[in-house]
């Protein structure tokens, strides 16, 4: 039987939890931030709020604990949201992890001393040369995933074979996976598609929404070849995927149509989103400044419109 650990009770890694159990692995989750995650866990019932259903009794919560990393797992799961990767990183370091580990977190992070964007498994590695990750992304919502609606998504490493393993232990009937060696490719296609959901939700309507989709593609195309990533990753479930699931629906697009109705960020977050969190905000911010120094603006107007907007509290002027 293969023992997976989960680190992440929010809405992605329990949800995680179900295609694992349903394929007969000893699955434990952990969660090592959240009182709200901790307290519905490890209770009796494990009612998620943010799933609002019960996870199946087959679920083991273990504390979190740094001692809880050095135990054996056959495979290590990622699923916290970006602030929660230079936690983990942190935690991990000067462990010997000889498991696998697999991220499900979308993102990239500014490294300033090195004037450098950092994928996932780059700023891991960072502490952890040794350690082999895979990425998993794509096109998924953590509450169709716990329903068990059909969801495809795509699991990356430069080493194919782990990737397949890998799938192999947690693919269902309707959790189906599709495999690539293009890690950049994956990763910055999976972080920026939240920046352009923004920009394709100022749309409105379905007209000018098209409109920015199609040019949204051409400047992640660019973006993904200046990052070495594969122009043609743009094509599959972490480019065009997820960004017609997130354009279509989800916190940035909700967003990004505030900002084209005229609403500055601080106003729209206030007054319509207080407790959200909105990914592709918090990504812009931390890429703006790389952004600024090293990008052609000419190449990619609309991230550089939504810059202004978003670190000037300015409104938005998207005309294209
Ligand atoms: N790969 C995929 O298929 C897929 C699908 C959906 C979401 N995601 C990504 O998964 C991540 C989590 O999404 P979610 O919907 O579960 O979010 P969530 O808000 O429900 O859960 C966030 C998790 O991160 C933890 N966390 C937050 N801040 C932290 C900090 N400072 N230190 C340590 N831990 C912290 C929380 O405690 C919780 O476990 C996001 O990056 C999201 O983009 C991936």
């Amino acid at each position: 039987m293969t023992k997976i650990l989960v680190i992440g009770g929010g809405a992605m890694g329990s949800a995680f939890t179900i295609p694992c159990l349903e394929n007969n692995n000893q699955v434990t989750i952990t969660e090592p931030y959240s009182k709200i995650f901790i307290k519905e866990l490890s209770s009796k019932n494990k009612f998620h709020s943010s799933l609002k259903m019960k996870l199946p009794k087959k679920l083991k919560f273990r504390k979190y604990s740094k001692d809880l990393l050095k135990e054996k797992f056959d495979l290590i799961v990622i699923a916290l949201s970006l602030p929660g990767i230079d936690f983990i990183g942190k935690e991990l370091k000067n462990l010997k992890i000889k498991s696998p580990v697999l991220v499900l977190t979308k993102g990239l992070k500014y490294e300033k001393k090195s004037n450098r964007v950092l994928t996932i498994p780059e700023q891991l590695k960072k502490n952890h040369k040794g350690i082999n990750v895979s990425i998993l992304k794509g096109p998924c919502l953590a509450k169709e995933l716990a329903k068990k609606n059909q969801t495809h998504v795509i699991i990356a490493n430069k080493n194919i074979n782990i990737a397949k393993k890998i799938g192999k232990k947690i693919s269902t009937k309707y959790y189906l996976i599709e495999y690539s060696r293009d890690v950049v490719g994956v990763e910055v296609c999976s972080a920026i598609k939240n920046i352009y959901s923004m920009i394709i939700g100022s749309g409105q309507s379905l007209n000018t929404s098209s409109n920015l989709f199609q040019k949204s593609l051409i400047e992640m195309k660019y973006l993904i070849k200046y990052f070495k990533g594969k122009e043609k990753t743009i094509e599959g479930l972490a480019g065009v995927g997820d960004l017609y699931v997130s354009a279509a629906g989800g916190r940035n697009s909700k967003m990004g149509s505030y900002l084209g109705k005229g609403f500055t960020f601080k106003t729209a977050k206030k007054r319509f989103m207080p407790k959200d969190t909105v990914e592709g905000e918090q990504l812009a911010r931390e890429i703006a400044p790389f952004i600024y120094k090293k990008i052609n603006k000419k190449k990619i107007p609309l991230m550089i419109n939504l810059l202004r907007a978003l670190l000037k509290n300015k409104k938005l002027n998207i005309t294209q």
